[in-house]
Order: structure tokens, then sequence, then C-alpha cells
């Protein structure tokens, strides 16, 4: 890894599989960038053992018993700062995240949401579309506003709902194509091609009108 690659954070709070995508992409050098940091707000992630498992940091950060967000989000800043990210990923981490730490990485801080935003921002994505009946789901990978999984997309992975899906086919087949554009985005940036400005997504230097789409079973270039 040349010794100037993008600093990666990354915060999970479970499984940790897209994690293991980024892992995985940064091992095979696809990624441009080194991961640097892993922090869990659940001790038990099975995530901080997969960073432990590549020889990355792995940090558990629980919040204490009616402790409020914003000394939570001051502590997660305190241990983010010396490890200089320069870019901060959410990849499954479950909890909200108060003004003052968007604010802190704008521009700098993605998250990967299981739905195609603006659809379903929040929980129970893939239950909330067999509802509704939808013909298309997936995933987005976006920049954090203050919005809850509302900042200015990226790339979106897109699959047909097909009969017979149940919330475990969506969810399976979501992570798929989760761990395809979630390494894509991070080289993206890590590679300076990918910046948000003036609340514009910019990729090679031009505003996205709409985000990346990749659809299942179509792989990207
Ligand atoms: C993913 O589906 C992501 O979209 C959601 O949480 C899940 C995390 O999965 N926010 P994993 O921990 O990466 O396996």
């Amino acid at each position: 890894m040349p010794r100037n690659a993008a600093r990666v954070a990354v915060l999970i709070s479970g499984e940790g599989s897209n994690l293991q995508a980024l892992i995985d992409a940064a091992e095979a050098g696809q990624l441009g960038a080194s991961i640097v940091t892993v922090v869990s707000n659940r001790g038990g992630a099975r995530g901080l053992e997969r960073a432990r498992a590549a020889g990355i940091e792995a940090l558990h950060l629980g919040a204490t018993r009616g402790q409020a967000r914003a000394d939570y989000d001051a502590a997660l800043a305190t241990l983010l700062a010396p490890r200089e990210p320069d870019l901060v990923v959410l990849a499954g981490f479950m909890r909200i995240l108060s003004p003052t730490l968007v604010a802190l990485y704008e521009g700098r801080m993605l998250n990967l949401h299981p739905s195609l935003l603006p659809k379903y921002p929040g929980l129970d994505t893939h239950r909330r579309v067999l509802e509704a009946g939808d013909a298309w789901h997936g995933a987005t990978v976006h920049f954090v506003t203050d919005e809850l999984d509302g900042g200015p997309p990226v790339v979106q992975y897109r699959l047909p709902v097909l009969a017979g899906d149940t919330e475990s086919s969506l969810a399976q087949r979501v992570h798929k194509g989760e761990h395809i554009i979630l390494p894509r985005a991070v080289s993206w940036f890590a590679a300076g091609r990918l910046r948000l400005a003036g609340g514009s997504v910019m990729l090679d230097g031009r505003a996205l009108e709409a985000p990346v789409s990749v659809d299942e079973g179509v792989a990207l270039e």
C-alpha cells in the first residue's frame, strides 16, 4: 500500500460482511486504501473478529446506560481523531450520529443502506418493499448528512423483486450487491475520483444527476 493511501475507518455493529468485502478488496489491491481501524458499538460483533483476523485494529466503543448521543459521539470523535481517517465508512453501524460528528466528517463519510433511497430510509426495508409490492429493491451508498439515510447518493445496486421472494431472500441478494458497491465507492473516493461539492456528488469531475446504478447480474466495469 502506498504510504499516502487513503486512511479508512469502518464503523460496524454486527456481522461485518461488508467490512469483509472491504478487507478482501484491500487485500486484492482493489481498494487503493488502507483500513486503519474498525470500531463497533457492540462488543460481540463478529466484524471485530474479522478485523482482527485481517490484522486491523478492532475497537469496541459501547454506549453506557443513559448516555446522551452527543457524549457517545464525542467519545467516538476522540477515538477517531488520532487515527486521522480520510474517510469514515458506516457499514452496518446501527446508531444515528449527531450533527456535530456528521459535520466533522462532512464529505468524508459514507453510509450503506439496504434500499433504493430515497425509498425506505430507516429499518425493516425488505419487509416494507414486500408489503408495498415494489418491483425493484436494492442498496445505496451515500454521503452522510444530518438527514437520516438522506444524504446524496453515490451508487445503487438494483434487483428485481421476484415472485416468492421473502425478507430473507431479499436480504441475501441485497447483501451480495452491497459487497459490490461499497468497495467500489470507497475505491473511487480513495482514488480522488469521488467527492462531495456543494451538496452534489462529483465523480470524475462531473456532478452526478443520479447515482451510478448497478443491476443484479451485471458487473460494474
Ligand atoms: C447491511 O445490510 C447494511 O445495509 C445495513 O446493515 C447491514 C450490515 O450487514 N445498514 P453486515 O454487518 O455488513 O453484514
